[in-house]
């Protein structure tokens, strides 16, 4: 397909098209004809324009950057693209994630926050979200996590008593329930909120010390966030207003930008540490593990085609590069395996292929075939080990970005560190870090969530959840509801 709008209008095989408005017909009255390649294939292909949009995360948006190393870090990572000074190539997409394609940008919800990095030693990927924890700590609940949050399978309406019936029956979803209905829960744009992996990695230097490390993107354009009546009138006025608002800035050469800090967790602490290092519930405390600067990325240039460049793109957290690894999070070890899958669905099993997820080094891998193949290795041999000069790897014995594992084949809770309960972190969240006015609006919020239809048993958990989160807000949510009440006619 030409980017040159000059040339004239062809089939897809490349013939002239002969016509884009008229079909062909028996007289100008008569009936159309079935060779009519020209109609046929131009409806037969808007038959097939949509592709399922993505299951969590659908509505989202995004552009194209650089990221820049301003600090050394060498001595925790030997990541070739987190070297002092390095610069590399890469994407950001933001999302909500219960909505669909078409939702309004400004609801409630957590946002996500996907990175991907063109390194020279392959694609790099943080599928992260703007909080730092998340809602369960055990892959076997995120389809129901996300059932909760999107429609009755009667009706097709989401449902606020569905939400509260599985956040209460999951009280690990407390801390980052605290989160959503706070202020992070509407962010005033995608430029005005920070991101985080929220979930620990692993990064690996070149002596082959192991760390654990949690990645923050701090906004410099300041974090922001919406009221309820603010967000309420722009998803009626302006259902893209974050989409708008990035692509607007980066055409005014208004280039949004994010600092990347870590924290670093030296390998043999994380067993002992007071909360364990790898519940996704669970932040790790700035005094225990301070930031350290990394670098920046800037977001400088616009997609041109939202479906190519945007839609089509994958992320996915199994993108890892030599000096980075994942953990023991059993939320993310699902994840490795979850995205991929979802794409090769979504998208169809070569989409690595497309430009936009192309890494920007060769690839050497013996998968092959498929529908829709694109790249191919030539008449290079199909099968490794082989005799005829392809080259194949073969490393044995401990890989330098694992851990060790033992034990019996259980279904089981993670065991528990000093200090981990649910509610602990969510209590620290509501009572130290939010002002008076943020426990303002998180009381307004939940009260105005209960209004929507939740009936018993579910209200009486959301007040001892709440209860249970601070006694105060707990006490304030519930009469509050009971004073609000709408008389039973
Ligand atoms: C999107 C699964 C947890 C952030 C997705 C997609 C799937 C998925 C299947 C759609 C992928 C696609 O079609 O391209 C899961 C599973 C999880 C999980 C199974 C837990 C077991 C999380 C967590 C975060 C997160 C904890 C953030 C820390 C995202 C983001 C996207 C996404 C940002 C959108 C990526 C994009 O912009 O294309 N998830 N997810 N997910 N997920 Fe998750």
């Amino acid at each position: 397909m030409t980017t040159d709008p000059t040339i004239p209008s062809t089939t897809e095989s490349g013939a002239p098209r002969g016509s884009d408005s008229h079909s062909l017909s028996v007289g100008p009255n008569g009936p159309l004809l079935l060779h009519d390649v020209a109609l046929v294939e131009k409806l037969a292909r808007f038959d097939r324009e949509r592709i399922p949009e993505r299951s969590p995360h659908a509505k989202g948006s995004g552009a194209f950057g650089e990221f820049e190393v301003t600090q050394d870090v060498s001595k925790w990572t030997k990541a070739d693209f987190l070297q002092p000074g390095k610069k590399t190539r890469m994407m950001a997409r933001f999302s909500t994630v219960a909505g669909e394609l078409g939702s309004p940008d400004s609801w409630r919800d957590v946002r996500g926050f996907a990175l991907k990095f063109y390194t020279d030693e392959g694609n790099f990927d943080m599928v992260g979200n703007n909080t730092p924890i998340f809602f369960v700590r055990d892959p076997m609940k995120f389809p129901d996590f996300i059932h909760s949050q999107k429609r009755t399978p009667d009706s097709g309406l989401r449902s606020t008593n569905m939400q509260w019936d599985f956040w209460t029956l999951s009280p690990e979803s407390a801390h980052q329930v605290s989160y959503l209905m706070g202020p992070r829960g509407l962010p005033k744009s995608w430029r005005h909120m920070n991101g985080y992996s929220s979930h620990t990695y692993m990064w690996v230097n070149a002596a082959g010390e192991k760390f654990w490390v949690q990645y923050h993107f701090h906004t410099n354009q300041g974090v922001e966030n919406m009221t309820n009546e603010e967000a309420s009138k722009l998803a009626g006025e302006d259902g893209d207003v974050h989409r708008r608002d990035l692509f607007e800035a980066i055409e005014r050469g208004d280039f949004p930008s994010w600092t990347l800090s870590v924290q670093v967790m030296p390998y043999a602490e994380a067993k002992d540490y007071r909360f364990n290092p790898f519940d996704l519930t669970k932040t790790w405390s700035k005094k225990d593990y301070p930031l350290h600067e990394v670098g920046k990325f800037t977001l400088n240039e616009n997609p041109v085609n939202h479906f190519a460049q945007i839609e089509q793109a994958a992320f996915s957290p199994s993108n890892t590069v030599p000096g980075t690894g994942v953990s023991p999070d059993k939320m993310l070890l699902a994840r490795v395996f979850s995205y991929p899958d979802a794409q090769r669905n979504r998208l169809g099993t070569n989409f690595n292929q497309l430009p936009v997820n192309q890494p920007s080094n060769p690839t050497n891998s013996y998968d092959k075939e498929g529908a829709m193949q694109y790249h191919h290795s030539g008449n290079a041999p199909v099968y490794a080990p082989n005799s005829y000069g392809r080259a194949y790897q073969d490393e044995q014995g401990p890989v330098d970005n694992g851990w060790e594992a033992d034990g019996e084949l259980v279904r089981a809770a993670y065991t528990l560190h000093a200090e981990d309960d649910d509610f602990g972190q969510a209590h620290t969240l509501v009572r130290d870090v939010y002002t008076d006015a943020d426990r303002d609006g998180l009381v307004e919020t939940v009260v105005g969530s209960l209004k929507d239809g939740v009936e018993e048993p579910v209200l009486s958990r959301v007040f001892e959840y709440w209860t249970k989160i601070d006694a105060e807000v707990g006490k304030r949510i519930e009469d509050t509801y009971k004073a609000n009440r709408r008389p039973i006619a």
